[in-house]
């Protein structure tokens, strides 16, 4: 693809009006968000949405997630629900994402919903993001902003690392506060949970009152989750309590290591440092080992991103 300069913004009113412009005239744009950075384009217009996958080098049948600013924005692209209306009260803006039925007249690109019957919608907290999307004034495709396959981006730097010169420009706001991706929850049939995330399945189940289903079936529903994914160059070794020869050890709580995802055992904490951890020992080019971590809560969304680390590829 051909080479652009990649512009660096501030998240102040000048950068958020130039990251809206370029929206508006289909070009790629990386923004913040609680979870990781978004690789934006205009959810509405294909060419634009085509630019994000030509820049990730992501295989195009992924369906993508539509950033929007509010209920009422999310409302105009699918078919609201009572369920769906308890989990926006409850936990919108926020690190959940709802797959619902297009609604009629929704507008949205068939490329960003890969031609299903459904869309993946999620109206995000960060102050950027939602200063940003308030400006576009349009549904925002976005996936996480890294080359297909490899580790997503919590700073601005990572974004560049990877997509410098492939797309328009980066929002810088900072690393991200929760670090990992969001929660997507399936409302197209009975609730269930596609990708464990930044918000814990547990709150989802404490505010529905009832157990989410975590059997998401075959990869029609989750095509994104493939089982090699969030990867670094180097092989990645779990429940590891101590490192054996070459390695770098990945700590967390008792376990200390070269670094720790939280020395006092804090899943928050972990997951906030996930992503910038397994860049930087990446980068030692030593094969990474990574200590346990408990399965409840924020767990299960970073052993998630974990096993999909150290899968075979
Ligand atoms: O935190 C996040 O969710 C970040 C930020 C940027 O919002 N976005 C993100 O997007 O992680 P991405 O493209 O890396 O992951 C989107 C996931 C994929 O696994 C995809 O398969 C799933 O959402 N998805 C999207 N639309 C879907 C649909 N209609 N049905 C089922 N899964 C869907
Ligand atoms: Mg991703």
């Amino acid at each position: 693809m051909n080479q652009t300069k990649t512009l660096h913004l501030q998240p102040d009113a000048n950068g958020i009006a130039r990251a809206a412009a370029l929206l508006a005239e289909g070009a790629q744009v990386a923004f913040p968000t609680e979870t990781v950075y978004g690789l934006g384009a205009d959810a509405r217009n294909g060419q634009a949405v085509a630019g994000i996958y030509a820049a990730k080098g992501r295989p195009s049948f992924n369906p993508l997630i539509v950033h929007v600013p509010d209920v009422d924005a999310a409302r105009a692209l699918v078919e609201w629900t009572d369920t769906a209306d308890r989990l926006a009260s409850a936990f919108w803006p926020g690190a959940l994402t709802l797959v619902l039925p297009l609604a009629r007249g929704h507008g949205l690109s068939s490329l960003v919903t890969a031609g299903l019957e459904t869309v993946a919608v999620r109206v995000p907290h960060h102050p950027t993001a939602q200063a940003l999307l308030h400006a576009a004034q349009m549904p925002v495709a976005a996936p996480s902003a890294n080359v297909s396959g490899r580790i997503s981006p919590t700073t601005a730097q990572h974004v560049l690392d990877g997509l410098s010169g492939r797309i328009a420009a980066v929002l810088d706001d900072g690393p991200c506060p929760v670090g990992v991706e969001s929660t997507i929850l399936s409302l197209a049939g009975l609730p269930t949970l596609l990708r464990p995330g930044g918000l814990p399945a547990e709150a989802i189940e404490a505010a529905l009152g009832t157990p989410v289903s975590r059997d998401a079936g075959d990869a029609i529903t989750a095509p994104g989750q493939l089982a090699s994914h969030y990867a670094p160059g180097a092989p990645v070794r779990l429940n590891a309590t101590s490192a054996q020869a070459g390695e770098v050890l990945l700590g967390f709580g008792k376990v200390t290591g070269d670094m720790t995802l939280s020395a006092s055992g804090d899943l928050a904490e972990a997951a906030a440092t996930l992503f910038d951890a397994l860049h930087r020992l990446d980068r030692t080019g030593k094969p990474i080992a990574v200590a346990p971590i408990p399965q409840t809560g924020l767990g299960a969304a970073i052993n998630d991103r974990l096993k999909r680390a150290a899968a075979p590829r």
